[in-house]
């Protein structure tokens, strides 16, 4: 079976993620951020987190150049906000809520949660580039229910017999 078949993204579409967009600024000063589900957690002393990035993406030179990101969970409320960060709208965040961190990071508004990171490493990862970066901040909101990704469809996350 090719790697690149329908078949095998199926496959890989059995196991449920959360959402998240990952957020920064470029060399610019210019808000950047798309939608990513390659989220999880790595390491919790030192606290490291990973995610990957397409080769192909416009976005490859601005993550691979930044010293931090913010990374976003999505609340069950919130697909819209990723169909935006996943599409190629020109300003995707003119859609949303958003303000500048004291650490000059874009954070949008009503996530379930979200970490601001310093990019520590960036490692090969096929047609994708890994990064790890180390959590320096992190906010959570307990009363927002998560956005999961399960077989390409969006769905909510609740404690079985709910
Ligand atoms: C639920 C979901 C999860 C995604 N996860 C990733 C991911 O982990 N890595 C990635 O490179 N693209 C991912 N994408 C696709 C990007 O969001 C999309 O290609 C985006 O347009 C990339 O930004 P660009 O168009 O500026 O390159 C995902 C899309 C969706 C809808």
């Amino acid at each position: 079976m090719s790697n690149h078949s329908a078949d095998y993204r199926n496959t890989l579409g059995i196991f449920p993620t959360g959402v998240t967009i990952i957020t920064t600024l470029d060399k610019d000063g210019r808000e950047a951020g798309f939608t990513a589900s390659s989220f999880n957690s790595v390491s919790l002393d030192p606290q490291l987190v990973l995610w990957s990035l397409a080769k192909s993406s416009s976005l490859l030179s601005v993550f691979e150049n930044t010293e931090s990101y913010a990374v976003h969970f999505l609340a069950a409320d919130q697909t819209d906000i990723s169909n935006t960060f996943a599409s190629p709208i020109l300003d995707r965040f003119a859609e949303v809520d958003w303000a500048l961190s004291d650490s000059k990071l874009p954070i949008l508004a009503n996530c379930a949660a979200h970490l601001e990171c310093a990019s520590r490493h960036v490692y090969e990862g096929g047609d994708h580039l890994i990064f790890v970066g180390e959590v320096i901040h992190h906010q959570c909101d307990q009363d927002k229910k998560a956005l999961v990704y399960h077989r390409g469809e969006y769905s909510e996350c609740k404690p079985l017999g709910e």
